[in-house]
C-alpha cells in the first residue's frame, strides 16, 4: 500500500503530531508514506516527499507541518480535480489522509465523490468542524489566548484601562468563548449572539461604578455589533474558497468606547500567534488518536470517513456530515459563561 498525505488551510499546532502518527501506524503495515507538500497544491504539480519514522520520530512536539500547507482549492483551478486524480495515479497512491477544516475536506469530500479513496483528519484552531467535539489545535490556540489575557489583566488594571483582546476563530466563537472564560474576562463578544455598542458602554459604566477600575472584553475576529451598519473585514479579497480575511474589529471598537465612554481603552490583536508554536499536550493526544484512526480507516477501507473525538471516545463520521454544517457555539456554555464575567 501506498498512502499519500497532506494537510491544506491554515497551520494549526498538533498537525505534525498526526502526520507523525499516521506515518508510525502505517509503518507498521510496511506501508509506504508519501508526504504531500502545501496541500492540494502539492497534488497539482506532484511536490512530495517520501516519509519514514525516522523522519517524523521527534516532530510531535513541533508547531506547523513540516509539509507545508496552502490555501490551494483544485475545484478553483481549471482541470484541477481531474490533474489530482491523474497525478494520484501516477505517485500510485492506494489511499490519500487529507488533514485540514472544513475547505480542505470539502475539497476531499467531493474527490471521494469522484472515486479517490481519501480519509480525513479534522484540523483548525477555530473548532468550527461538524461531528467532531474539538479539533487539532483548538485547545493550543485557547491556551495561547487564555495566557495572553492572565498577562494582559496586570497591565490593565496598573493603567485602569478597558483592553479589547481580539481572537481569531473566522465566523465562530469557539476561541474567545473558551479563552474568555478561562482568563476571567468580563465581557466575550461572539459572532453567535449578537450586541449593540450600547450594551457596552452600559456594561463598562455599570463597572466603574461599582469601583472596578479595569475591564478586559475578548472579542471575536468575526463579531461585529449589530448598530455598525457594515462587518469588520480586514480585506475583501477573497481566498480560493471564497473567504475574507477577517480582523480589525478591537481597533475600531478602542476608537469608538474611549470617544464614547472616556475609558482608556486599547486593543490587543493575538492573530497568528494563537497559530504558532508547539501544540499543547491535549493536542498531542487528540492527534496520535485521530492520526492512528485515520490509518485504521484506510486499513477497513472505510473511504469518506473521518476520525472525529465524542465524548472521550475517537469514533468515525462520514466527511459528508462533518462539513454539513458550520458547529458554532454552544450556548449552553456561552450563557454559563455569563454568571462568571464580573
Ligand atoms: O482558519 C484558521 C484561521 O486562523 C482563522 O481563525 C483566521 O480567520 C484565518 O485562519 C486567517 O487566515 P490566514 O492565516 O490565511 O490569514
Amino acid at each position: 500500500m501506498k498512502i499519500g498525505v497532506l494537510a491544506g488551510g491554515g497551520d494549526a499546532p498538533g498537525l505534525n503530531a498526526a502526520l507523525k502518527a499516521v506515518v508510525m501506524k502505517s509503518s507498521e503495515y510496511d506501508w509506504e508514506i508519501i508526504g504531500i507538500k502545501r496541500g492540494w497544491a502539492g497534488l497539482l504539480d506532484c511536490d512530495v516527499q517520501v516519509l519514514n519514522p525516522d523522519i517524523v520520530k521527534h516532530i510531535h512536539s513541533e508547531g506547523g507541518i513540516i509539509l507545508y500547507t496552502s490555501r490551494t482549492n483544485p475545484f478553483a483551478i481549471e482541470n484541477g480535480p481531474q490533474k489530482i486524480i491523474k497525478n494520484i495515479e501516477k505517485l500510485g497512491l492506494n489511499a490519500l489522509v487529507a488533514m485540514g477544516g472544513e475547505d480542505t475536506l470539502s475539497v476531499a469530500q467531493k474527490l471521494y465523490e469522484m472515486g479517490v479513496s481519501v480519509v480525513g483528519i479534522p484540523k483548525t484552531i477555530d473548532n468550527d468542524l461538524s461531528g467532531t467535539d474539538y479539533t487539532i489545535g483548538f485547545d493550543t490556540a485557547v491556551s495561547i489566548a487564555t495566557d495572553a489575557i492572565d498577562r494582559l489583566r496586570t497591565t490593565a488594571e496598573s493603567h485602569q484601562r478597558v483592553i479589547i483582546v481580539e481572537v481569531m476563530g473566522r465566523n465562530t466563537g469557539w476561541i474567545a468563548l473558551f479563552a474568555g472564560l478561562a482568563g476571567g474576562a468580563h465581557m466575550i463578544l461572539i459572532p453567535e449572539v449578537p450586541y449593540s455598542l450600547s450594551e457596552i458602554y452600559e456594561i463598562l459604566k455599570k463597572r466603574q461604578s461599582e469601583g472596578e477600575v479595569y475591564s478586559i472584553i475578548v472579542v471575536s475576529e468575526g463579531a461585529s455589533p449589530i448598530d455598525m451598519k457594515n462587518a469588520i473585514i480586514r480585506s475583501k479579497q477573497k481566498d480560493e474558497f471564497g473567504h475574507m480575511r477577517l480582523g480589525g474589529i478591537s481597533q475600531v471598537l478602542e476608537r469608538i468606547i474611549e470617544e464614547k465612554t472616556g475609558f482608556e481603552t486599547r486593543a490587543v490583536t493575538l492573530g497568528h500567534t494563537q497559530r504558532s508554536g508547539a501544540p499543547t499536550a491535549c493536542d498531542r493526544v487528540l492527534a496520535a488518536r485521530l492520526g492512528v484512526k485515520a490509518v485504521d480507516l484506510i486499513k477497513e477501507g472505510k473511504f469518506g470517513m473521518m476520525p472525529s473525538l465524542q465524548g472521550n471516545n475517537i469514533v468515525s463520521v462520514p466527511l459528508k456530515e462533518a462539513i454539513a454544517r458550520r458547529k458554532t457555539v454552544s450556548l449552553e456554555l456561552y450563557n454559563l459563561a455569563q454568571s462568571f464575567l464580573k
